[in-house]
């Protein structure tokens, strides 16, 4: 783990009650930017405010003790230690394990959702909302796979099309749905950052597919801005998730689906093996 100044990190952020008012979502994006800035390593202030090279970011890479694209549930990025998990019921849901186990990003999911409700979106756009960012916990690199793998065999075509692809286009840009690249991204992949081709493609493929919006309407809702005070609880989006998600009789990861195991990792994350 990096060595950190925590009163830097506060200073950066915009004081205590900036970080206060944050998501837990929104401070470790928050916490990779800071780490991925000169400030941590201990540069001027004036290096720390403009956004590192590529090459800046790579040389980090051996300065940590994890790498970058473990899911946030499963390593501490703040050098300590992590929790004790609280037991799943017996047949858990989907809102079990929202609650229970993939919460590093699911506070930052139900706002979206809630964005997306608030705009009169339609409901399957809500629900992919709602789930778009879950595989967080497990896994960051290449997280819209990660997401819409999980939930392929329990939602429709579009829902897994939706968030598979929501991934690829946050690179890309689109005015006219109201989609600017992420002030973030610069600080995160590098200010000379230019996504590989095989992103390139899948953009270029996802832009003429007939339901291009659908992961289009997941980035304009996938806002790294919270409402100070605004609590989402996902007891708000039961109704959603009855009506878009095929919640298994036997329980999530113990239906024999062909990714139940992915869930079981998601329930278990302390197993050695
Ligand atoms: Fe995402
Ligand atoms: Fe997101």
């Amino acid at each position: 783990m990096i060595s950190m100044d925590r009163r830097a990190l506060f200073a950066y952020l915009g004081g205590t009650a900036a970080v206060a008012a944050m998501s837990q979502e929104a401070r470790a994006d928050a916490l990779e930017t800071f780490l991925a800035s000169s400030v941590a390593t201990g540069a001027t202030a004036a290096a720390a405010t403009r956004a590192p090279t590529v090459a800046e970011l790579e040389a980090q890479i051996p300065t940590r003790s994890y790498r970058r694209g473990v899911g946030n549930g499963l390593v501490n990025k703040d050098g300590g230690n992590v929790t004790l998990l609280s037991p799943l019921p017996a047949r858990p849901t989907l809102a079990d394990f929202i609650r229970l186990r993939l919460q590093s990003n699911a506070e930052h999911c139900l706002q979206s959702a809630r964005l997306a409700r608030m705009k009169n979106m339609d409901e399957d756009i809500v629900f992919a909302c709602l789930v778009h960012d879950l595989s967080l916990s497990l896994m960051r690199a290449e997280h819209g796979f990660w997401s819409a793998q999980m939930f392929e065999p329990y939602v429709s075509e579009k829902v897994t099309f939706a968030i598979r692809h929501h991934a690829t286009l946050r690179f890309f840009p689109d005015k006219d749905a109201g989609y600017e690249y992420p002030e973030l991204y610069r600080t995160m992949f590098g200010s000379d950052y230019v996504p590989p081709a095989h992103q390139q493609a899948e953009y270029e493929w996802v832009r003429k597919h007939r339901w291009y919006m659908a992961p289009r309407l997941v980035t304009v809702n996938d806002l790294y801005s919270f409402e100070p005070g605004v609590k989402v609880s996902v007891d708000d989006f039961e109704d959603v998730i009855g009506r878009h998600f095929r919640q298994p009789a036997e329980g999530l990861g113990l239906d024999g689906s062909p990714v139940a195991h992915i869930w079981r990792t998601a329930a278990n994350p302390d197993s050695p093996l």
